[in-house]
């Protein structure tokens, strides 16, 4: 069971306990109330419901490896945007320790800024969100990932299958460096430290999140209730394929792509050369490219032309020409506004810095205050 520390059932309280007022971040707007009188008595309670109770609603983080795909928007950004619109308030950072597994970290810090840009231009606005960057709490993220790594044994990590996809494909484990092992074990330290409700992540996250799962519920069995189960935010844009139907739509497969930076031409030649399918057939890359059309459609008569189209489709006339033409205009325009925000935003050298300072504010509270009852639980202070 979940609870506010202001839960009255739960901490037992009666109308004429006395009340202090405690600041609390999982809405700004709120205020959360603690007895002072009963506070010997509530005392082991409070514990377990403070402990377990989530501290941010929405997380999510991108690593700073270069420049960011329109996938990367429908996977984290855009259910981050929706739900902001509906008064949450989310928490994304960058993560630049994940970054560093397979880059060198002056490549990282040459994009840190640029994904802050990003998120900023596509939507997640820094009067509601909280925008930090992971390395802005590098002592909290390690001693917590080192915490957590004890709970999760070799064997287990070497099958986590994005990690043994990578061994299999393009890196050795006499080469491959010992972060990749850990790079799960510091996403569930991202998660954990915030204690985050809700991540949405693309497909390829799946099974980090898993583990992160896990260590939650391990440390729970083992050191009392601290910490909360995240969820996975299940969105439809899960799995963007790459425009050339060999896997998903990844920076590491420039040609079968579409970049946030890319220009009008390269989106219509790029969109030219994607795979559809016949008339008639559906199919996973058809399926995809319908994603992103809706997903980056500016207005519902637009998701109707979409819908449209792939309805001729079906009953088998050949139309893969419209919608190829209707998909460049809307990535296009998708596009051309982001990237004048884009340039707006990062015209003020002093703005990225500003809006990391006070975004991290929130991050590095909930980071010790966690790692604190942490320590605690495991006394190890
Ligand atoms: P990164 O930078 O690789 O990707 C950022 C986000 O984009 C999603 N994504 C996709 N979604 C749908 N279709 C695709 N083809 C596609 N490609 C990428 C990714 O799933 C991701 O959500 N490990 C994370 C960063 C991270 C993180 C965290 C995320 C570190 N700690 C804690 C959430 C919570 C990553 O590699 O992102």
């Amino acid at each position: 069971m979940l609870g506010g520390i202001g839960n009255r059932t739960l901490l037992n309280l009666s109308k004429s306990d006395h009340f202090r007022i405690m600041p609390h971040n999982l809405d700004k707007n709120k205020k959360i109330y603690t007895t002072v009188g009963s506070l010997k008595k509530a005392q082991t309670q409070r514990k377990e419901v403070f402990a377990m109770r989530y501290k941010v609603e929405l997380l999510t983080g991108i690593r700073p490896t270069g420049d960011l795909t329109v996938a990367n928007y429908l996977g984290a950004v855009a259910p981050i945007v929706e739900l902001q619109s509906q008064g949450v308030s989310p928490m994304v950072f960058v993560a630049d320790f994940h970054a560093i597994t397979d880059n060198e970290p002056a490549t990282a810090r040459q994009y840190t800024h640029g994904v802050v840009a990003d998120y900023i231009a596509l939507g997640v606005n820094p009067q509601k969100a909280d925008v930090y960057l992971q390395s802005d709490i590098a002592g909290e993220v390690t001693t917590f990932t080192a915490l957590l790594a004890r709970h999760v044994s070799v064997a287990e990590l070497l099958r986590v299958p994005t990690l043994k996809d990578k061994l299999k494909n393009n890196a050795r484990p006499e080469t491959a460096n010992a972060l990749l092992l850990l790079y799960p074990v510091l996403m569930a330290a991202d998660i954990l430290l915030n204690r985050a409700k809700k991540v949405p992540v693309g497909e390829d996250q799946l099974a980090h999140m898993e583990v992160t799962r896990l260590l939650a519920r391990r440390f729970n069995k083992r050191y009392g209730e601290l910490f909360p189960i995240p969820k996975v935010l299940q969105v439809k844009s899960l799995r963007i394929l790459s425009l050339k139907g060999e896997g998903k739509m990844s920076k590491t497969n420039p040609g079968g792509a579409i970049f946030l930076t890319d220009d009008a031409k390269t989106v219509a030649k790029k969109i030219k050369a994607a795979e559809t399918a016949f008339e008639g057939v559906m199919n996973d890359k058809l399926e995809s490219h319908i994603l992103v059309a809706k997903g980056l459609a500016k207005t519902e008569s637009e998701r109707d032309e979409v819908e449209a189209i792939i309805q001729a489709h079906k009953s088998g006339k050949p139309v893969m020409g419209q919608f190829k033409q209707l998909l460049t205009h809307i990535v296009q325009n998708f596009l051309e506004e982001f990237q004048a925000k884009r340039a707006e935003i990062t015209r003020d050298p002093s703005y990225i810095p500003s809006v990391l300072e006070e975004g991290v504010k929130v991050a590095r509270k909930n980071a010790i205050e966690t790692l604190d009852e942490v320590r605690k639980v495991l006394r190890f202070t």
